[in-house]
């Protein structure tokens, strides 16, 4: 379920909002339940409570600490910020593991607001966006191709990102449903060329459980300006990712380190004089595991 609240004009997105929207596109995504073998499951909880016990031991954590934890636990689901919180805290590990052996393009964590469906575009096409979007023009351009140089046409560029305020299509109130959200198909080539505006850096809500969490540990609650990329071609492995700009705040101190040096463009001025920045960066895509 996704809500447009378009009567709304106040860009002032509370944590539950977000919160309860990214927890249903979770369930949507996941659709039945994952089952884990017994055995795994054994071994990996069995890991990581012994882990938390060594913390425990280690930072002689004290009763009022227990307690004010139970008590943050129980708020993270009320507020509905668990994919909040494990994005933010915990894919980025999730994610090198999954992908340390695959070559090609790097990824890094999709986070809580991927939404499957965004409106089908061409190779060259303009990201659904509203009249008076604001924000500076950018085009973002590329080839997709195999790992082996191959140019892969058909290929999609499923491209989301925030508005020059910090804030997600179905995420924050008042924003249009695929606003900054698009599928593009690359052309016989396998390029592609995306007119969009540049988004801004994004905070997590500051009025949830995970904003008390940062503000209690005297933390920042920003991630650097992103795009986010999911990019796919038949007979390969879907690459997830986002990309990053030069000289953006808090590139060294994301609050869900999933930065990486390979995923910061460098934008020039546009070559033919158009107001705006360009970029080009290329896709390459592992062939599919047998
Ligand atoms: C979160 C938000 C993002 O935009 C992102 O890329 C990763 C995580 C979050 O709020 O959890
Ligand atoms: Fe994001």
């Amino acid at each position: 379920m996704t809500q447009q609240l378009e009567h709304e004009t106040a860009a002032d997105p509370r944590a539950a909002d977000s919160g309860a929207n990214a927890t249903q596109v979770f369930r949507n995504k996941q659709g039945q339940a994952t089952s884990v073998d017994p055995q795994r499951v054994d071994e990996v909880a069995t890991a990581a409570l012994e882990a938390l016990w060594g913390v425990i031991r280690e930072k002689q954590v004290t009763y009022a600490e227990y307690d004010a934890l139970k008590s943050w636990l129980i708020s993270v689901g009320e507020d509905g910020e668990w994919p909040l919180f494990l994005d933010v805290w915990i894919e980025h590990e999730i994610e090198q593991v999954a992908n340390a052996a695959r070559p090609g393009s790097k990824g890094t964590i999709e986070g809580p607001y991927y939404v499957p469906g965004a409106p089908e575009l061409a190779a060259e096409a303009t990201l659904p966006m509203r009249d008076d979007e604001v924000g500076r023009p950018f085009l973002f351009q590329g080839q997709v191709r195999s790992v082996d140089g191959t140019p892969l046409a058909g290929a999609t560029v499923d491209i989301w990102h925030a508005d020059d305020a910090g804030y997600y299509a179905q995420f924050a109130p008042g924003i249009p449903e695929w606003n900054l959200r698009g599928r593009i198909t690359t052309d016989a080539e396998g390029r592609f060329k995306i007119h969009t505006i540049q988004p801004a850096p994004y905070q997590i809500p500051t009025d949830g459980s995970c904003g008390k969490l940062i503000a209690a540990a005297d933390w920042h609650a920003w991630r650097p300006a992103h795009l986010h990329l999911k990019v796919s071609a038949p007979g390969h492995e879907l690459v997830t990712t986002q990309l990053y700009f030069d000289g953006g705040q808090y590139l060294d101190t994301d609050i869900a380190s999933a930065v990486k040096p390979e995923l910061v463009l460098q934008p020039t001025p546009r070559a033919d004089g158009a107001e705006g920045e360009e970029v080009t960066y290329d896709f390459e895509l592992a062939p599919a595991q047998a």
